[in-house]
């Protein structure tokens, strides 16, 4: 039972015989802390657990713990591969009492393991404790039978453990293992301490208090928290001194000897282990979900990454390497750890994309160093504006330059480097403000300034804490809100998601003991600077509080399915219509999506159905939805749709999913995009998509309208139960009601016809009068007649026929509508036209009837009047007109 995967189970069996609940290890970036960068102890997941804010169904857990030590409170980087036990990444096992066993039971479980289970000698075995910590030594003595010089008395806050500024602490005792004589160094509490001789291997930390801002208050009940290095055991265990020689790290520094065909010893053996290190760091961290970037997490995981490139251009590695290291970690760690397995190809395309990138820039920025440095001799230091361009223009972060200048015994001058960072930054906000933006602008700006980026929690969870790092309200930064006000919140890190893309911002809750918040909206600033836009409901908000933040869930979840369809509807759109059609806006929001497309004409009925049914096709797949990130070109050149006119940084998070099962593409991945927004995790999440409208939007753009999931359901149902009401009324099968509606529609025509034709028979001949009088009129023949509910478009089809009676003479038609108005048309045959105008008739007749004008030819004229009741009276004023002639 030597290797690090047999120590590690024999752990966490070990404390589950012990009714210990076995846990998984909490993820790298904390969920529920905001004070840490990354996981640095074990007992952080269970923070909450301690201070009585959280209950659990059980009161004793065990884990082995993911831990980062790399920026923050506890950093280890610049040490790393240069020491025996330096590292930016380990595993911490460690066993939890939360109010159940104690002091006492937590020594003798910790003592029963090592000695039995590991079976360490005993006489190898001794402890230190905190100075007034009296039952510990007790026990101790009692629990190990160690005599009193193997139970070392310390005061200082070495035996105090606190996790950071605040949180839970409590004195502590640790476990040291001496190497032996060979080695030097003395034990704990002994000038000669440093020495390598004797190891702390295990903390018992006897939590009893939590630090607050302000104070040391008690906790609700005396616990335990313990902390084991993995990597130190198994140097115990396996009879080795150094971290870097146990089985777990000749593993993967015998993968880089086989890659590089440099042997690990000599100056290639430091170079190798920080390899070793910044693999598991990297590849841990990318795992869960911190992506190389420029700022806060992400930029950490950039240093480390940069800082394993140079050793490996060091080990004379002229392709990237580190990628090529990813099997061998994935066989060592893979098992205990089955994100690292799931997040193989992330891990691996991301080293292999930094590294390529990086290359471009290391050598030439190697030799500016080797230039700057030409004169230098041990003990001397680089100048900070050399660093600083080193940074700038190579990508080389300062701890970096620092690392290569190490072997030399050359060193940075920081404050130079940290002058000239501060003139790069005065210069972007000189010529910010010559750009005239507005106030507000200005307050996003210098706030982006002061906090930096907020990190984006998002990706991964609705749920994190946040600490308060600024606020404003009223175009103004201020220093709180209070109760019943609204104002914007800026955070160290948030799971909101801030509006863009296309994607809306997340609404949801904020809280704090008194405090309560609701977020209305969240918009993104100043490039990478998250503003909550909230409303407070209880207590006042200040910075550095502390805050509890969850999105709404069911409104992003709505958006999430909304956003991954319309990345489904615009590869259908391009499959079925072609690919001139080119994202020209789009709107994501929880009950719609919107996409406005370039396309020169209305969508027919079929082709919208069958963009429906390809964007259908992918949700049924239930493919994954996978998200890398990658190099603009090679995305574009992979094939991913970008927004023409979009700024990209030199990085994309590129978005993919499902199978294409026709065309071109057939096999190949479905939809590939560009896109920073939130997906789902598979494609059936989005139930399915419905379109529910499409329209012209400018000259060339159309617009879809659609709808995802229960909103989809809602409008199916609704169109569902209309057409079952349509079927009820015609008293036709649901099948049937479209030839039923056809067959009306057409009986509907006919009838219309058949009604008009009888009217207008009624109207000219038929009838109970026996047809139209003829009267004379002057020296004319005069057939006037005035109808009711004939189209006016007939009335010229009935003047003609009339004439056609009449032989000789002047037809006056007049139909009165039922709004009461009048249509008039007057005709005169032929033979009469050099006499009489129907144009002059029609204008009389008009006149009569409230109207002006009218028009025509002098043989057929129309006009119209408001008023039909005076029909007659325009009948008579054309018989008076025609009398007189
Ligand atoms: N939390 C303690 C540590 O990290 C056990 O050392």
């Amino acid at each position: 039972m030597t290797g690090v995967n047999e120590i590690r189970s024999a752990f966490l069996d070990y404390f589950k015989a012990n009714d210990h609940e076995v846990v998984d290890s909490g993820p790298l970036v904390p969920r529920n802390d905001p004070t840490l960068m990354f996981a640095n102890a074990g007992m952080n997941q269970f923070k909450n657990v301690f201070t009585g804010l959280e209950t659990r169904d059980y009161s004793r857990a065990v884990t082995a713990q993911k831990v980062v030590r790399a920026g923050g409170k506890h950093n280890d980087l610049d040490n790393v591969g240069y020491t025996a036990r330096h590292h930016t990444f380990f595993e911490m096992l460690g066993n939890f009492s939360f109010g159940d066993y104690f002091k006492e039971r937590a020594i003798e479980l910790a003592w029963n393991l090592i000695t039995k289970e590991y079976g360490l000698p005993k006489d190898r075995l001794l402890v230190t404790v905190y100075a007034e910590d009296d039952d510990a030594a007790v026990f101790w003595k009692k629990i190990a039978g160690l005599s009193d010089d193997k139970i070392i008395r310390i005061p200082t806050s070495d035996n105090f453990w606190t996790m950071g500024d605040t949180g839970p602490c409590g004195p502590c005792s640790e476990i040291f293992y001496d190497h032996g004589d060979h080695i030097w160094g003395g034990p704990p509490g002994t000038p000669e301490e440093d020495g390598d001789r004797f190891v702390e291997i295990w903390n018992l930390v006897f939590m009893q208090y939590e630090q607050t801002p302000d104070s040391r208050l008690d906790l609700p009940r005396p616990s335990i928290d313990t902390g084991m290095g993995i990597e130190r055991l198994a140097t115990v265990l396996q009879g080795v001194h150094n971290n870097y020689d146990i089985d777990l790290f000749r593993a993967l520094i015998s993968a880089s000897e086989h890659e590089t065909g440099v042997e690990a010893s000599g100056d290639a053996l430091s170079s190798h282990r920080v390899i070793s290190d910044h693999l598991r760091s990297t590849s841990f961290l990318i795992a869960d979900g911190v992506l190389p970037s420029n700022e806060g997490r992400g930029y950490v995981l950039r240093r480390i990454m940069r800082r394993g490139m140079r050793h490996a251009h060091l080990l004379g590695a002229r392709d990237p390497l580190m990628h090529k290291l990813v099997p061998s970690l994935i066989r060592e760690m893979g098992r205990a750890y089955p994100e690292l397995t799931r997040a193989e190809a992330l891990i691996t395309e991301t080293l292999k994309l930094e590294e390529t990138r990086f290359r471009k820039t290391l050598e030439r920025g190697l030799g500016l160093l080797d230039t700057a440095t030409e004169d230098l001799t041990a003990g001397g230091q680089l100048d900070g504006e050399t660093a600083f361009k080193l940074y700038d223009t190579y990508g080389f972060p300062l701890d970096l330059t620092q690392d290569a200048l190490r072997v030399r015994d050359i060193t940075v001058d920081t404050d130079g480097f940290d002058a000239a960072m501060e003139r790069q930054k005065a210069e972007a906000r000189a010529a910010w403000s010559g750009s005239g933006g507005a106030a507000t602008e200005a307050v996003w700006f210098a706030m982006k300034e002061k906090y930096g980026a907020t990190d984006f929690l998002g990706y991964e969870t609705e749920v994190a804490e946040g600490i308060v790092a600024g606020l404003a309200a009223d175009d103004a930064e201020t220093n709180e809100l209070k109760a019943g006000e609204t104002g914007f919140v800026v955070l160290n890190q948030t799971p909101f998601y801030g509006e863009s893309g296309g994607q809306v911002g997340d609404t949801g809750v904020m809280t704090a003991p008194g405090v309560k918040i609701t977020v209305t909206d969240t918009q993104k600033k100043a490039d990478g600077l998250f503003v909550h836009v909230v409303t407070v409901d209880e207590g006042t908000v200040t910075p550095e509080l502390a805050l509890e933040l969850k999105v709404d869930h069911d409104r992003r979840s709505a958006v999430r399915s909304n956003h991954t369809a319309t990345h489904l509807v615009h590869e259908a759109l391009r499959e079925v219509l072609g690919t001139h059609v080119a994202q020209k806006g789009s709107l994501v929001s929880p009950d719609r999506l919107r996409f406005d497309f370039s396309h020169p004409k209305p969508m027919s009925d079929d082709e919208l159905a069958i963009v429906e049914t390809f964007a259908n096709e992918i949700i049924l797949q239930n493919a994954s939805v996978e998200t890398r990130l990658m190099a603009v070109d090679d995305a574009i050149e992979a094939g991913a749709m970008a927004l023409f006119g979009e700024k990209y940084g030199e990085e994309v998070r590129v978005v993919s999913m499902g199978t294409a099962l026709h065309g071109d593409k057939t096999g190949k991945p479905y939809s590939l995009e560009l896109c920073g927004g939130t997906h789902v995790k598979r494609t059936g999440d989005i139930g399915l998509v419905t379109l529910v409208s499409e329209g012209a939007v400018a000259a060339g753009v159309r617009r879809i309208e659609a709808l995802t999931g229960a909103e989809a359901r809602t409008y199916l149902d609704t169109q569902d139960k209309r057409l079952r009401e349509v079927a009820g009324i015609l008293k036709v099968g649901t099948g049937d009601v479209p030839s039923r509606v056809a067959q009306l529609v057409e009986e509907r025509r006919k009838l219309e016809k058949e009604l008009a034709d009888a009217r207008k028979k009624l109207a000219m001949g038929g009838g109970a009068d026996g047809g139209t009088p003829v009267k004379d009129a002057g020296s004319f023949k005069l057939m006037a007649r005035t109808v009711e509910g004939i189209n006016p478009k007939d009335l010229k089809g009935m003047a003609d026929e009339a004439k056609t009676q009449l032989g000789s003479g002047v037809v006056v038609l007049i139909n009165v509508a039922e709004d009461g108005k009048a249509a008039i048309v007057t005709a005169v045959t032929r033979d009469l036209t050099e006499k009489v105008s129907a144009v002059d008739l029609v204008r009389i007749g008009s006149e009569a009837l409230g109207g002006r004008g009218g028009g025509g030819r002098p043989d057929m004229a129309q006009a119209g009047g408001p008023d039909g009741s005076k029909a007659e009276s325009a009948v008579s004023a054309i018989e008076a007109h025609l009398a007189g002639l």
